[in-house]
Protein backbone atom coordinates (compact mmCIF):
# COMPACT_ATOMS: atom_id res chain seq x y z
CA UNK A 1 0.00 0.00 0.00
CA UNK A 2 1.65 3.35 -1.08
CA UNK A 3 1.84 6.03 1.68
CA UNK A 4 -1.40 7.84 2.24
CA UNK A 5 -1.50 11.56 2.87
CA UNK A 6 -3.16 12.62 6.03
CA UNK A 7 -4.82 16.24 6.42
CA UNK A 8 -5.53 17.20 10.19
CA UNK A 9 -7.91 19.67 11.42
CA UNK A 10 -7.52 20.60 14.66
CA UNK A 11 -4.24 21.40 16.39
CA UNK A 12 -5.04 20.24 20.27
CA UNK A 13 -3.42 17.34 22.27
CA UNK A 14 -5.58 14.88 20.40
CA UNK A 15 -4.47 16.14 16.60
CA UNK A 16 -0.71 15.20 17.66
CA UNK A 17 -1.29 11.75 19.65
CA UNK A 18 -3.15 10.44 16.48
CA UNK A 19 -1.03 12.61 13.89
CA UNK A 20 2.18 10.43 15.54
CA UNK A 21 0.31 7.67 15.14
CA UNK A 22 -0.31 7.42 11.71
CA UNK A 23 3.71 8.56 11.40
CA UNK A 24 4.18 5.63 13.27
CA UNK A 25 2.40 3.35 10.87
CA UNK A 26 5.15 4.10 8.28
CA UNK A 27 1.93 3.92 5.75
CA UNK A 28 1.34 7.19 6.09
CA UNK A 29 2.25 11.12 5.93
CA UNK A 30 1.09 14.62 7.45
CA UNK A 31 0.16 16.60 4.26
CA UNK A 32 -1.37 19.82 6.60
CA UNK A 33 -2.80 20.85 9.68
CA UNK A 34 -5.62 23.28 9.53
CA UNK A 35 -6.86 25.03 12.51
CA UNK A 36 -8.68 27.98 14.02
CA UNK A 37 -5.58 30.03 14.69
CA UNK A 38 -2.59 30.30 12.19
CA UNK A 39 -0.22 29.71 15.04
CA UNK A 40 -1.72 26.57 16.65
CA UNK A 41 -1.94 25.01 12.83
CA UNK A 42 2.18 25.98 12.16
CA UNK A 43 3.70 24.22 15.69
CA UNK A 44 1.38 20.79 15.08
CA UNK A 45 2.36 20.82 11.58
CA UNK A 46 6.07 21.44 12.42
CA UNK A 47 6.04 18.92 15.39
CA UNK A 48 4.30 16.32 13.07
CA UNK A 49 6.84 16.86 10.03
CA UNK A 50 4.95 18.69 7.59
CA UNK A 51 5.08 22.32 6.48
CA UNK A 52 1.79 23.42 5.11
CA UNK A 53 -0.56 24.96 7.44
CA UNK A 54 -4.30 26.47 7.21
CA UNK A 55 -6.18 28.68 9.43
CA UNK A 56 -9.50 27.61 7.50
CA UNK A 57 -10.00 23.94 7.06
CA UNK A 58 -11.57 24.67 3.72
CA UNK A 59 -8.11 25.23 1.99
CA UNK A 60 -6.87 21.68 2.84
CA UNK A 61 -7.85 20.23 -0.16
CA UNK A 62 -4.80 22.33 -1.73
CA UNK A 63 -3.14 20.21 0.48
CA UNK A 64 -3.69 16.90 -2.24
CA UNK A 65 -4.68 14.54 0.95
CA UNK A 66 -6.15 11.09 0.93
CA UNK A 67 -7.96 10.98 4.00
CA UNK A 68 -8.67 13.71 6.95
CA UNK A 69 -8.36 13.20 10.47
CA UNK A 70 -10.51 15.48 12.66
CA UNK A 71 -9.54 16.79 16.27
CA UNK A 72 -11.52 19.42 17.39
CA UNK A 73 -14.36 20.21 19.88
CA UNK A 74 -17.61 18.57 19.05
CA UNK A 75 -20.06 21.28 18.17
CA UNK A 76 -18.00 22.50 15.38
CA UNK A 77 -16.63 18.74 14.37
CA UNK A 78 -20.82 18.46 13.60
CA UNK A 79 -20.15 21.33 11.12
CA UNK A 80 -16.62 20.30 9.35
CA UNK A 81 -17.70 16.52 9.03
CA UNK A 82 -20.42 17.36 6.83
CA UNK A 83 -18.35 19.74 5.20
CA UNK A 84 -15.68 17.20 4.47
CA UNK A 85 -18.26 14.47 3.44
CA UNK A 86 -19.98 16.31 1.35
CA UNK A 87 -16.51 16.97 -0.46
CA UNK A 88 -16.50 12.97 -0.66
CA UNK A 89 -13.15 12.77 1.81
CA UNK A 90 -12.67 9.88 4.14
CA UNK A 91 -12.71 10.63 7.54
CA UNK A 92 -10.78 9.49 11.06
CA UNK A 93 -12.80 10.96 13.96
CA UNK A 94 -10.92 11.14 16.85
CA UNK A 95 -14.05 11.52 19.02
CA UNK A 96 -17.77 10.58 19.37
CA UNK A 97 -19.51 10.54 16.24
CA UNK A 98 -21.27 14.03 16.29
CA UNK A 99 -22.22 16.41 19.30
CA UNK A 100 -25.76 15.02 19.25
CA UNK A 101 -28.06 12.33 18.33
CA UNK A 102 -29.55 14.31 15.31
CA UNK A 103 -26.03 15.49 13.72
CA UNK A 104 -24.85 11.64 14.39
CA UNK A 105 -28.02 10.65 12.14
CA UNK A 106 -27.21 13.34 9.17
CA UNK A 107 -23.54 12.48 9.24
CA UNK A 108 -24.39 8.05 9.17
CA UNK A 109 -26.60 9.14 6.27
CA UNK A 110 -24.33 11.33 4.22
CA UNK A 111 -21.33 8.91 4.80
CA UNK A 112 -23.36 6.08 3.01
CA UNK A 113 -24.90 7.98 0.38
CA UNK A 114 -21.45 9.43 -0.44
CA UNK A 115 -19.62 6.21 0.12
CA UNK A 116 -16.78 7.91 2.18
CA UNK A 117 -14.90 5.73 5.06
CA UNK A 118 -15.46 6.71 8.63
CA UNK A 119 -14.00 5.65 11.55
CA UNK A 120 -15.06 6.93 14.94
CA UNK A 121 -12.57 7.12 17.87
CA UNK A 122 -13.07 4.61 20.10
CA UNK A 123 -10.10 3.25 20.00
CA UNK A 124 -9.88 0.64 23.03
CA UNK A 125 -12.06 -1.45 20.36
CA UNK A 126 -7.76 -2.29 18.87
CA UNK A 127 -6.55 -2.44 22.49
CA UNK A 128 -5.08 -6.00 22.69
CA UNK A 129 -6.37 -6.45 26.97
CA UNK A 130 -10.16 -5.45 25.54
CA UNK A 131 -10.17 -7.32 22.65
CA UNK A 132 -9.26 -10.89 24.88
CA UNK A 133 -11.79 -9.72 27.17
CA UNK A 134 -14.36 -9.79 24.12
CA UNK A 135 -12.72 -13.02 22.92
CA UNK A 136 -13.74 -14.62 26.70
CA UNK A 137 -17.04 -13.40 26.30
CA UNK A 138 -17.73 -14.79 23.14
CA UNK A 139 -16.28 -18.48 24.03
CA UNK A 140 -18.15 -18.46 27.31
CA UNK A 141 -15.46 -19.75 28.67
CA UNK A 142 -16.46 -17.62 32.30
CA UNK A 143 -19.33 -19.16 31.76
CA UNK A 144 -22.44 -16.16 30.68
CA UNK A 145 -21.65 -12.45 31.80
CA UNK A 146 -23.87 -11.27 34.97
CA UNK A 147 -22.70 -7.83 35.41
CA UNK A 148 -19.83 -5.17 35.05
CA UNK A 149 -18.72 -2.28 36.67
CA UNK A 150 -16.69 0.83 35.73
CA UNK A 151 -15.60 3.95 37.61
CA UNK A 152 -13.94 6.82 35.27
CA UNK A 153 -12.75 9.86 37.23
CA UNK A 154 -11.09 12.69 35.60
CA UNK A 155 -10.56 16.55 36.82
CA UNK A 156 -11.88 18.24 33.25
CA UNK A 157 -9.77 21.83 32.92
CA UNK A 158 -12.93 23.97 33.90
CA UNK A 159 -11.60 26.72 31.20
CA UNK A 160 -11.53 24.18 28.45
CA UNK A 161 -14.58 23.61 25.67
CA UNK A 162 -14.78 19.72 27.69
CA UNK A 163 -16.86 21.52 30.42
CA UNK A 164 -19.19 23.37 28.52
CA UNK A 165 -22.52 21.60 27.65
CA UNK A 166 -23.17 23.44 24.35
CA UNK A 167 -19.24 22.99 22.61
CA UNK A 168 -19.15 19.63 24.04
CA UNK A 169 -22.21 17.75 23.70
CA UNK A 170 -21.94 16.60 27.46
CA UNK A 171 -20.27 14.60 29.99
CA UNK A 172 -22.18 11.66 29.60
CA UNK A 173 -21.24 11.59 25.51
CA UNK A 174 -17.83 13.53 26.15
CA UNK A 175 -16.29 11.50 28.84
CA UNK A 176 -18.77 8.46 29.61
CA UNK A 177 -18.72 6.89 26.48
CA UNK A 178 -14.83 6.60 25.76
CA UNK A 179 -14.92 5.46 29.87
CA UNK A 180 -15.91 2.92 29.09
CA UNK A 181 -19.52 2.67 27.94
CA UNK A 182 -18.35 2.15 24.45
CA UNK A 183 -16.13 -0.69 25.21
CA UNK A 184 -18.47 -2.39 27.86
CA UNK A 185 -21.40 -2.69 25.01
CA UNK A 186 -19.20 -3.88 22.72
CA UNK A 187 -18.36 -6.63 24.89
CA UNK A 188 -21.94 -7.24 26.14
CA UNK A 189 -23.92 -6.41 23.25
CA UNK A 190 -27.77 -4.59 22.83
CA UNK A 191 -28.36 -2.06 25.39
CA UNK A 192 -32.10 -2.72 26.27
CA UNK A 193 -32.78 0.34 29.52
CA UNK A 194 -30.80 2.67 30.57
CA UNK A 195 -31.22 4.69 34.18
CA UNK A 196 -29.10 7.02 35.08
CA UNK A 197 -28.84 9.51 37.78
CA UNK A 198 -26.44 12.99 38.32
CA UNK A 199 -25.15 15.85 39.90
CA UNK A 200 -23.07 18.81 39.55
CA UNK A 201 -21.64 20.44 42.54
CA UNK A 202 -18.36 21.96 41.48
CA UNK A 203 -18.54 23.71 38.36
CA UNK A 204 -22.50 24.69 38.31
CA UNK A 205 -22.22 27.72 36.14
CA UNK A 206 -24.43 27.83 33.53
CA UNK A 207 -23.03 26.78 30.50
CA UNK A 208 -21.12 24.04 32.48
CA UNK A 209 -21.76 20.45 32.22
CA UNK A 210 -25.23 19.25 33.25
CA UNK A 211 -24.05 15.99 34.63
CA UNK A 212 -20.53 16.79 36.24
CA UNK A 213 -20.56 13.35 38.14
CA UNK A 214 -23.09 10.62 36.72
CA UNK A 215 -24.09 7.11 37.34
CA UNK A 216 -25.92 4.68 34.97
CA UNK A 217 -27.16 1.32 35.17
CA UNK A 218 -27.17 -0.04 31.70
CA UNK A 219 -28.99 -3.57 30.86
CA UNK A 220 -28.44 -5.86 27.67
CA UNK A 221 -30.12 -7.99 25.91
CA UNK A 222 -28.29 -10.79 26.78
CA UNK A 223 -29.53 -10.53 31.04
CA UNK A 224 -26.54 -8.92 31.85
CA UNK A 225 -26.04 -5.33 33.12
CA UNK A 226 -23.51 -2.59 33.07
CA UNK A 227 -23.25 -0.25 36.45
CA UNK A 228 -21.59 2.46 35.14
CA UNK A 229 -20.09 6.00 37.06
CA UNK A 230 -17.89 9.36 35.89
CA UNK A 231 -17.06 12.21 36.68
CA UNK A 232 -15.17 15.18 36.04
CA UNK A 233 -14.52 15.74 39.78
CA UNK A 234 -12.08 12.98 41.28
CA UNK A 235 -9.29 13.26 44.15
CA UNK A 236 -5.88 13.20 42.47
CA UNK A 237 -4.41 10.00 42.25
CA UNK A 238 -7.04 7.81 42.97
CA UNK A 239 -6.83 5.08 40.62
CA UNK A 240 -10.47 4.56 38.34
CA UNK A 241 -10.03 2.28 35.43
CA UNK A 242 -10.44 -1.20 37.41
CA UNK A 243 -13.29 -2.10 35.50
CA UNK A 244 -14.97 -5.49 36.57
CA UNK A 245 -16.53 -8.29 34.98
CA UNK A 246 -18.53 -11.18 36.60
CA UNK A 247 -19.68 -14.14 34.84
CA UNK A 248 -21.65 -17.47 35.95
CA UNK A 249 -18.17 -19.42 36.15
CA UNK A 250 -15.46 -16.67 36.90
CA UNK A 251 -14.41 -12.79 36.51
CA UNK A 252 -12.28 -10.83 34.74
CA UNK A 253 -10.65 -7.17 36.50
CA UNK A 254 -8.94 -4.80 34.23
CA UNK A 255 -5.46 -2.98 35.58
CA UNK A 256 -4.97 0.62 35.71
CA UNK A 257 -2.51 0.50 32.99
CA UNK A 258 -4.54 -1.22 30.32
CA UNK A 259 -2.09 -3.25 30.22
CA UNK A 260 -2.74 -6.75 31.63
CA UNK A 261 -6.17 -8.39 32.78
CA UNK A 262 -6.69 -10.58 36.01
CA UNK A 263 -9.08 -13.67 35.18
CA UNK A 264 -10.72 -15.08 38.30
CA UNK A 265 -11.74 -18.88 37.76
CA UNK A 266 -11.89 -21.98 39.63
CA UNK A 267 -11.08 -20.30 42.58
CA UNK A 268 -7.64 -19.14 41.12
CA UNK A 269 -6.26 -16.07 39.47
CA UNK A 270 -4.16 -15.37 36.44
CA UNK A 271 -2.46 -12.49 34.94
CA UNK A 272 -2.39 -11.90 31.47
CA UNK A 273 -0.24 -9.00 30.39
CA UNK A 274 -0.02 -7.77 26.80
CA UNK A 275 2.16 -5.86 24.62
CA UNK A 276 2.62 -1.89 25.25
CA UNK A 277 3.21 -1.42 21.12
CA UNK A 278 1.78 -0.26 19.05
CA UNK A 279 -0.80 1.53 20.87
CA UNK A 280 -4.36 1.31 20.42
CA UNK A 281 -3.81 4.90 18.42
CA UNK A 282 -1.44 3.23 16.18
CA UNK A 283 -3.32 0.12 15.45
CA UNK A 284 -7.02 2.08 14.83
CA UNK A 285 -4.25 4.79 12.29
CA UNK A 286 -3.52 1.29 10.91
CA UNK A 287 -6.98 -0.09 10.45
CA UNK A 288 -8.79 3.68 9.53
CA UNK A 289 -5.76 2.96 6.38
CA UNK A 290 -6.32 -0.25 5.60
CA UNK A 291 -10.07 0.37 5.51
CA UNK A 292 -9.72 3.32 2.93
CA UNK A 293 -7.48 1.27 0.80
CA UNK A 294 -10.20 -1.93 0.80
CA UNK A 295 -13.28 0.67 1.05
CA UNK A 296 -14.07 -1.45 3.92
CA UNK A 297 -14.86 -0.31 7.81
CA UNK A 298 -13.15 -0.04 10.88
CA UNK A 299 -14.55 -1.04 14.53
CA UNK A 300 -16.51 2.18 14.66
CA UNK A 301 -18.10 3.07 11.25
CA UNK A 302 -21.02 5.52 12.18
CA UNK A 303 -24.06 2.78 12.40
CA UNK A 304 -22.39 1.50 15.60
CA UNK A 305 -20.88 4.82 16.74
CA UNK A 306 -24.18 6.52 16.63
CA UNK A 307 -25.37 4.33 19.53
CA UNK A 308 -23.26 6.00 21.95
CA UNK A 309 -25.27 9.26 20.64
CA UNK A 310 -28.18 7.61 21.51
CA UNK A 311 -27.30 6.51 24.83
CA UNK A 312 -25.48 9.20 26.16
CA UNK A 313 -28.99 11.01 25.12
CA UNK A 314 -31.33 8.27 27.02
CA UNK A 315 -29.12 8.85 30.30
CA UNK A 316 -29.61 12.74 30.10
CA UNK A 317 -33.47 11.80 29.26
CA UNK A 318 -33.37 9.52 32.75
CA UNK A 319 -31.32 12.53 34.92
CA UNK A 320 -33.81 14.62 33.79
CA UNK A 321 -37.34 12.60 34.06
CA UNK A 322 -36.11 10.75 36.60
CA UNK A 323 -36.76 7.27 34.63
CA UNK A 324 -35.84 4.38 32.95
CA UNK A 325 -35.79 4.57 29.46
CA UNK A 326 -35.96 1.83 26.59
CA UNK A 327 -32.52 2.68 24.37
CA UNK A 328 -34.64 1.91 21.05
CA UNK A 329 -38.00 2.91 21.50
CA UNK A 330 -38.21 6.04 22.80
CA UNK A 331 -37.30 9.93 21.48
CA UNK A 332 -35.54 12.12 23.96
N1 LIG B 1 -9.58 8.83 22.17
C1 LIG B 1 -9.24 9.40 23.29
O1 LIG B 1 -8.71 8.76 24.20
C2 LIG B 1 -9.48 10.87 23.46
C3 LIG B 1 -8.95 11.56 24.54
C4 LIG B 1 -9.17 12.94 24.63
C5 LIG B 1 -9.93 13.57 23.66
N2 LIG B 1 -10.47 12.87 22.65
C6 LIG B 1 -11.23 13.56 21.56
O2 LIG B 1 -10.28 14.21 20.73
C7 LIG B 1 -10.89 15.31 20.08
C8 LIG B 1 -9.97 16.54 20.21
O3 LIG B 1 -9.76 16.84 21.57
P1 LIG B 1 -8.44 17.58 22.11
O4 LIG B 1 -8.27 17.21 23.54
O5 LIG B 1 -7.31 17.40 21.16
O6 LIG B 1 -8.92 19.10 22.05
P2 LIG B 1 -7.99 20.38 22.23
O7 LIG B 1 -6.65 20.02 22.76
O8 LIG B 1 -8.81 21.38 22.95
O9 LIG B 1 -7.78 20.87 20.73
C9 LIG B 1 -8.85 21.30 19.93
C10 LIG B 1 -8.32 21.93 18.66
O10 LIG B 1 -9.44 22.27 17.84
C11 LIG B 1 -9.17 23.51 17.25
N3 LIG B 1 -10.40 24.19 16.82
C12 LIG B 1 -11.37 24.73 17.60
N4 LIG B 1 -12.31 25.27 16.83
C13 LIG B 1 -11.91 25.08 15.54
C14 LIG B 1 -12.46 25.42 14.27
N5 LIG B 1 -13.60 26.11 14.19
N6 LIG B 1 -11.81 25.03 13.15
C15 LIG B 1 -10.65 24.36 13.23
N7 LIG B 1 -10.07 24.03 14.42
C16 LIG B 1 -10.71 24.38 15.54
C17 LIG B 1 -8.44 24.29 18.30
O11 LIG B 1 -7.85 25.35 17.59
P3 LIG B 1 -6.77 26.45 17.94
O12 LIG B 1 -5.65 25.73 18.68
O13 LIG B 1 -6.32 26.90 16.61
O14 LIG B 1 -7.46 27.49 18.73
C18 LIG B 1 -7.52 23.21 18.88
O15 LIG B 1 -6.32 23.12 18.17
C19 LIG B 1 -12.26 15.46 20.74
O16 LIG B 1 -13.20 14.87 19.90
C20 LIG B 1 -12.16 14.64 22.00
O17 LIG B 1 -13.39 14.11 22.44
C21 LIG B 1 -10.26 11.54 22.51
Amino acid sequence: MAAKRIAIIGAGNMARTRGRAFLETGQAEICSVSSRRMASAKACASELASDVYFDDYRRLAESNPDAILLEVPHKVQDEITLWALEAGFDLLIGGCLASNLGSGEQIAALAKTKGCVVEVGYQRRYDPAWKKIKQLVESKELGIPVMSTSMALWNADPEKWYYDQETSGGMPLTHMSYCYLNAIRWILGKPIWVSAVANKLVETGPTRVLEESCGAHITFENGSFLSATASYVGPEGMSSAETRFVFTDGGIQTNDDNLSIKIFRGGEDEIRAFCKTPSPFVRQARAFLEAVESRGNGQNPPDDAILDNRIAECISCSVREQRAILVYEEKC
